[in-house]
């Protein structure tokens, strides 16, 4: 095994992921952070037309269809109970999708388990219980990297950098950080899977504004680098104006689709989703 970790298949290949001013060469403009060849059309990921519940139960999922380009913020908003956390789910396997498909990269993958979705690249933090508050910070790092066989530490280092604060408190047990500080072991604890695709439900739940604005400014960072970011937010404006991609779910369904930009400046989504 090689000792550098990014050495293999998967996974971002931009060391810039965590240095300001770095030197990564994705494009910092909005929307034109895709590097490399990509086929015309075809979205790095996709739940398709995803139809399905939670075990034998009723349908909550309506022909919900989900996407996100390569190094690019997707953002689903909705009402509480519409069916964010579900769509998520149901792309991560989590879900029985009794109709429809999810795609990675072309390849069908929907009948794929979780753990074969991260071999396959794919991380997710879900909305609640996404650390483990008994073991210190470093520990949760560790247990993200679960799955891999080789140097880890490289990793760690890069997460640290993307979040200083959790250097220093490396040592301390998870369940004594603010929420904020808590929110970063749980996107870093998913990035040491080195994924191409992170899933983040509701990744500022409760933390406080400034706080929201400066993981939103990570979030933006670790899209440039190539990770392609597929969000749930309760913070629908902020996320949208940080949106390459727009999804409003309504009762499991697609509502609105658009590019960020075009929701916030639509009157309709406004007023329905935005407070006016
Ligand atoms: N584990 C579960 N088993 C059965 N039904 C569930 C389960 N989780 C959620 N549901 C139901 O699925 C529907 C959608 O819930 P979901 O959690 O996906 O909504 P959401 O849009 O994420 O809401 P919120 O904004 O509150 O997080 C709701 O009717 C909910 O009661
Ligand atoms: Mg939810």
């Amino acid at each position: 095994m090689s000792g550098n970790p990014y050495q293999d298949g998967r996974g971002n290949k931009d060391l810039s992921i965590t240095r300001p001013g770095g030197t990564g060469s994705a494009e910092p403009e909005h929307g034109d952070r895709a590097p490399g060849p990509r086929v015309e059309g075809m979205p790095f990921l996709i739940g398709d037309a995803m139809t399905g519940g939670y075990g034998t139960g009723a349908d909550i999922l309506h022909d919900c269809t989900i996407a996100v380009d390569k190094g690019q913020i997707a953002v689903i908003v909705g009402p509480n109970g519409a069916g964010k956390s579900t769509a998520m789910k149901a792309v991560f396997g989590m879900l029985n999708v009794r109709k429809g498909a999810v795609r990675l990269d072309g390849e069908d993958i929907t009948h794929l388990t979780p753990q074969a979705r991260v071999a396959k690249g794919m991380a997710f933090v879900p909305q609640t219980s996404n650390i483990f508050t008994s073991m210190t910070v470093e520990e949760n790092l560790e247990m993200g990297a679960f799955l891999r066989r080789d140097n880890i530490q490289r990793t760690i280092d890069l997460i640290y950098d993307l979040f200083p604060i959790l250097r220093d408190k490396r040592r301390q047990l998870a369940g004594e950080l603010s929420g904020g500080q808590r929110q970063q072991v749980a996107v870093g604890r998913a990035l040491m899977t080195e994924p191409q695709v992170l899933m983040l439900d509701e990744p500022t739940a409760g933390v406080s504004p400034i706080v929201m604005d400066e993981l939103f400014d990570r979030i933006i960072e670790v899209a440039r680098t190539g990770i392609s970011i597929l969000m749930v937010e309760q913070n629908a404006r902020q996320a949208l104006s940080i949106a390459d991609k727009g999804y409003v779910l309504v009762q499991g369904a697609n509502r609105y689709t658009d590019t960020g930009a075009a929701l916030l400046a639509d009157p309709d989504v406004r007023k329905s989703f935005l407070g006016g």
